[in-house]
């Protein structure tokens, strides 16, 4: 039997649905990151972390890293959850604090998907609210004419917050998985 493991970091829940939905489609189990430390990944056919976007970094990423090989690598799945779009700079940026920081070739080719958050400006307090704050400001000085329209909507999440959770938005990592599950 081909087994799967979701394994994720999340602050108010939308990474943990996603992560529950990836367990649900596979058959599988999803693990907050707390409770995986320890677990030989080696067992499974597929391994998934997933992980709330914050300042482009995939939070805890480098602490599930650590449990990685490059056998493991051969069969990782990650993804992030943040309120900015899909674009190829974004992309860029949080491959580079991710997988780049352990893959910085690609040798490795591991798959990385950014899906839609959700984000409630009312319950975003201390470190987290100057974060934004800042990130806020360097938004607003975007110069092209995308780049402009880009910030205006970024802004306007982190004004009003948004809620772009989907279940649709993990099909085409469920087929990626399914991939790697076939494979072995
Ligand atoms: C301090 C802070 C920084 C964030 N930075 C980013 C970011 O750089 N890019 C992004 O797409 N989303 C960013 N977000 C949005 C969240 O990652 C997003 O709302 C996510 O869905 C939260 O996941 P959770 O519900 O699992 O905690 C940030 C949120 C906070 C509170």
């Amino acid at each position: 039997m081909a087994k799967s493991i979701v394994i994720y970091t999340s602050k108010r829940g939308s990474t943990k649905q996603y992560a529950e939905w990836i367990a649900e489609d596979l058959g599988g189990e999803a693990l907050p990151l707390s409770d995986a430390y320890g677990i030989d990944l080696h067992g499974y056919d597929c391994i998934i972390y997933g992980g709330w976007i914050r300042g482009s970094g995939i939070v805890d990423f480098d602490k599930f890293a650590k449990m990685l090989d490059d056998e493991l690598m051969s069969r990782l799945i990650v993804f992030g959850v943040g309120f900015a779009d899909e674009t190829a700079e974004n992309y860029a940026q949080v491959w580079g604090y991710s997988l780049g920081k352990i893959d910085p070739k690609n040798n490795h080719r591991v798959l990385l998907y950014i899906l839609g958050g959700r984000y409630d400006p009312s319950a975003v307090t201390g470190l987290d609210k100057f974060l934004m704050k800042t990130m806020r400001a360097v938004l607003l000085s975007g110069s092209t004419i995308e780049a402009k329209a880009q910030a205006n909507m970024m802004k306007a999440r982190i004004d009003n917050g948004c809620d772009l959770v989907r279940r649709e938005n993990i099909d085409s990592l469920i087929k990626d998985a399914m991939k790697i599950i076939h494979t072995k």
